[in-house]
């Protein structure tokens, strides 16, 4: 249970009015994070038309943000529910079928990746089935993954970090029986943030400039497409699933209190149990549920979500508590079941996969090399139904950075972290990682090499592996892969 802070002064009239207003008729869900619950369960089969084009969302005071959106709708029916410049935000049932008609009403190619989610190699987004100006494209795939917070965004060769900066991005939250099964906070008391940083013009619009090394980097924190955020919540305990939606910015998060982080999922959903932590490091791409006790808490408390990578801190998100309210709910001490893969016995246990990071001028590579649209190499093949250990390092060279790696095709266990150098910096993090769940990002620290084992269940074809480090990713930091028979 947290010690609330007094709301104090700080919290000025305009950003509080702010908070509100973006939630348009959706005001009586309560905030921000609310809205986002506003979701569709159509049942076995799901019709969508999604339409990725230009758009404009009062985000500042004054002039609104040109963006790049999707927009979605039910097939005959609805516009699906987004978050400003956000969205669809969709949750659907394992097993179910989803077919998106898909339109690229932008200027220049893209195509739609669904992040986390095992769809066959076609329906993946992978930029050579770039969607031109004006194109379709029909994705359409059944849902075989886990529980867990899912999401869409553009996949295109060079320009994924601008098109995300752009706003396109939605989310894809899976149900299934296990979870539903469960005493969770459901309705809504199940909150979803997408964290982003941006840079604005004078005019409100948003400016795409990147770092050599680092990527993109906003100096405004945007939170389901709002700045300021606050969320209004009762005295009850809330999900709240979070995700890393920003191009290059890494995240520690801690509780403006100073109480520990009750996590109780990650990348795809449920942990075994639920672990505590005094703070929880959240990469591009990544996603992370927490279990948020606000019993005991007085009326106009507040409590904030806050970054403390950044000097002296950074608050991205405010709780502010409203209403009591009575909430007999009890924290489960058992939230999945998850095989656990073992070392031994990965098929080339003692021959990893090995991707060593590497930079040449401010280019970053994989192994030396680049992305390579048509090609793989013959270490870049892996068989279905096989387990495998791949080792990634990032400690060959001077400066090295963070690394979010993410694989395309199959979901991961975080098995072994090894720490060579950089160990002063590595002591600020290592607390945060939270590596007992199913994975497909994880963070890769300068001084480290990570073993992660996984084994390709549903589909071969071809994927990818990258850096989710938007701007890395484009500047090459990216290879295919095969997944054969
Ligand atoms: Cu969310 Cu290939 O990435
Ligand atoms: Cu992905
Ligand atoms: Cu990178």
């Amino acid at each position: 249970m947290f010690r609330f802070e007094r709301c104090s002064g700080a919290m000025s009239r305009r950003q509080f009015l702010q908070g509100g207003l973006a939630l348009g008729g959706s005001l009586a869900l309560g905030g921000p994070g609310a809205l986002a619950q506003v979701v569709r369960d159509r049942g076995p089969f799901t019709n969508l038309k999604l339409t990725a084009k230009p758009m404009a969302f009062s985000i500042l005071p004054g002039a609104p943000t040109n963006t790049w959106s999707y927009e979605g709708f039910v097939k005959g029916g609805p516009a699906l529910a987004r978050v400003g410049y956000l969205g669809p935000i969709l949750r659907l049932p394992q097993g179910s079928y989803l077919s998106v008609d898909f339109l690229n009403a932008l200027p220049e190619d893209t195509t739609v990746h669904w992040h986390g989610l095992d769809v066959p190699a076609i329906m993946d987004g992978h930029p050579i089935m770039a969607v031109q100006p004006g194109g379709r494209y029909n994705y359409a795939y059944r849902i075989f993954n886990r529980a867990g917070t899912y999401w869409f965004h553009p996949h295109p060769h060079m320009r994924t970090g601008y098109q995300v900066c752009q706003g396109l991005a939605g989310v894809l939250i899976v149900t299934d029986p296990e979870e539903q099964a469960l005493a969770l906070p459901r309705g809504d008391r199940d909150l979803l943030f997408v964290l982003q940083d941006r840079n604005f013009d004078s005019n409100n619009q948003i400016v795409y400039t990147i770092g050599p090394a680092t990527g993109y980097l906003g100096n405004r924190m945007v939170v389901n497409g709002q700045v300021d955020a606050i969320q209004e919540v009762v005295t009850g305990v809330y999900r709240i699933r979070l995700l890393n939606g920003s191009n290059a910015r890494m995240y520690k998060l801690e509780w403006s209190t100073g109480e520990q982080m009750v996590v109780i999922g990650c990348d795809h959903g449920l942990l075994r149990a639920p672990e505590i932590k005094p703070y929880v490091m959240l990469a591009p791409g990544e996603r992370v549920e927490l279990w948020v006790d606000f019993r005991g808490a007085s009326i106009g408390s507040t409590i904030k979500l806050r970054n403390t990578m950044t000097v002296g801190g950074t608050d991205l998100l405010e709780f502010r508590v409203t209403a009591s309210v009575n909430d007999p709910i009890q924290l489960p001490q058992t939230l999945s079941q998850i095989p656990t893969y073992q070392l031994s016995q990965a098929a080339n246990v003692d021959n990893p996969r090995v991707i060593t990071v590497s930079r040449v001028g401010t280019e970053w590579r994989l192994n030396d090399r680049s992305f390579e649209m048509n090609s793989v190499e013959p270490y870049e093949v892996t068989r279905r139904g096989q387990l495998e250990v791949w080792e990634f390092r990032n400690d060959v060279g001077s400066n090295l950075i963070p690394h979010p790696m993410h694989l395309h095709g199959s979901p991961f266990q975080v098995v072994e972290r090894t720490i060579s150098s950089y160990q002063s910096s590595y002591n600020l993090v290592r607390e945060g990682f939270i590596d007992s769940g199913w994975k497909d990002t994880f963070i890769l620290m300068p001084g480290e090499r990570v073993k992660i084992l996984t084994k390709p269940q549903t589909y071969t074809g071809r994927f990818i592996y990258h850096c989710h480090n938007l701007e890395h990713e484009d500047m090459g930091m990216m290879r295919n892969y095969d997944i054969i028979p």
